[in-house]
């Protein structure tokens, strides 16, 4: 048979353990941080109108034009959710006057068409937050602030926060002219996508990963240069709130973020164990305009795959996680199998991991099943103990034995 069978569609995982408690740890201490600076969590279906995501993301974005999994089953094109922006700020939108004013956080699957590589996957997985409401260049701060406790809650070290700014939207066209003329003697030069993004969408030749392009970008203006003061003063602002709270930030002119909705602040957060993928997140402040209504947030993504090769980088690995070995129950006749049955109800009851064979079978059989489960203790009984109310207590990681009263063998379990 062949294996393929058996294996999840190209770019996307099963998550198993022991990962899986990597990942557990990763969203328990995800919701303790967002519950401290008072999220809410709020769970978007998975599908939307893809004009959800036009609109928000723009139509012009590689996300948007190539790397959506949609399709049509009735009268709607839908699309299933590449990022959580779109979708929070859709919700949000319909909530009326208190989801203008709101904060919520989600921990949940994307899909990205994209071609798999190490780092990039087809279904990854974002915890992410959006803020609405609040213009404040402190709200951009503050998101930067709680993205920072997140990576330190999880123990990640060595990570690097570059930031910069979109500007407003009045900047975009001063921007785009700007930058559009300071091109113009290099036309010939630049990728064969940087030619068609000159007139689609110039601000992403800034960030094209082509190495000719990167070298004719070193030699033009950057785009803040062509932003209004007011712009310039936003992010200042942002800065100064960030050097206060003593978090380290890099100005970074060159950034430019894939998505159409940013304004203002932007960032991106990178590890150098990550290689050429080297972003685990990236956020900023963004304009949504849904129907007649124009939402303003700021917000984050940080992909848990990224973060994850991160953190083993890091030393931090699943096997830490893994819940503490329990207890096995060994029964030497029918008897012992039957109140084995209801001692196992109890210690589960009482949360104690517990297992134990349910068919009859040799004590050889038993304690290699106990062996392989990962039990540190095994209790075994038979006629005679349980007589007497007792229970023969083996540590499997010392490898010693005693026979103990059934309470005492719990306690020691
Ligand atoms: P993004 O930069 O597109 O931003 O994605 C955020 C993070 O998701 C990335 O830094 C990366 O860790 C992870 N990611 C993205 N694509 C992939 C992929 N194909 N495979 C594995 N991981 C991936 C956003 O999605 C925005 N919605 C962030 C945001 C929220 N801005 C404001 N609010």
């Amino acid at each position: 048979m062949a294996s393929s069978e058996f294996q999840p569609l190209q770019g996307m995982s099963d998550i198993c353990a022991p990962e899986i408690y990597l990942w557990q740890m990763m969203e328990e201490r995800a919701r303790t941080v967002f519950n401290a600076y008072g999220f809410d969590e709020l769970r978007t279906p998975v599908l939307e109108k893809l004009s959800v995501f036009q609109r928000s993301l723009g139509d012009t974005t590689d996300v948007v034009k190539k790397e959506m999994y949609s399709f049509k089953p009735s009268k709607h094109e839908i699309a299933m959710r590449p990022e959580g922006t779109a979708g929070a700020i859709r919700h949000l939108a319909g909530r009326g006057e208190e989801g203008l004013n709101a904060r919520v956080f989600y921990i949940a699957p994307m899909f990205r068409y994209e071609r798999p590589q190490a780092g990039r996957k087809r279904q990854f997985h974002q915890v992410g937050v959006e803020a609405t409401g609040d213009p404040s260049p402190l709200a951009d701060a503050e998101c930067i602030a709680l993205q920072k406790s997140l990576l330190d809650a999880w123990g990640l070290t060595g990570s690097k926060i570059r930031i910069s700014t979109r500007g407003e939207p009045s900047d975009r066209k001063p921007v785009a002219d700007g930058l559009r003329q300071a091109l113009q003697p290099h036309v010939d030069e630049l990728c064969e996508d940087c030619r068609r993004r000159l007139d689609e969408n110039v601000l992403r030749v800034i960030d094209c990963k082509n190495e000719g392009c990167g070298r004719i970008v070193e030699q033009i203006p950057s785009p803040i240069e062509f932003m209004s003061d007011a712009s310039r003063a936003y992010l200042d602002q942002v800065m100064q709130a960030l050097e206060t709270m003593g978090i380290e930030v890099a100005f970074n002119p060159r950034l430019i973020r894939g998505l159409d909705y940013y304004v203002h602040t932007v960032w991106e957060i990178s590890h150098s164990a990550l290689g050429a993928q080297d972003a685990l997140a990236g956020g900023g402040r963004y304009a949504i305009a849904l129907g007649k209504k124009a939402v303003q947030g700021v917000g984050f993504a940080v992909g848990f795959e990224r973060t994850i090769m991160a953190l083993e980088a890091c030393g931090i690995t699943a096997g830490q996680f893994e819940p503490a070995g329990g207890v096995w129950l060994v029964a030497v006749g029918d008897k012992a199998l039957m109140e084995n049955m209801k001692l196992a109800r109890s210690l589960r009851e009482r949360g104690i991991r517990c297992g134990m064979e349910l068919e009859a079978k040799s004590m050889k059989a038993q304690l290699r099943k106990a062996g392989r489960s990962g039990a540190r203790t095994v209790l075994i009984r038979g006629d005679e103990e349980l007589e007497k109310g007792t229970a023969v207590v083996k540590n499997l990681v010392e490898g010693s034995q005693q026979e103990m009263n059934l309470e005492e063998a719990i306690r020691n379990a």
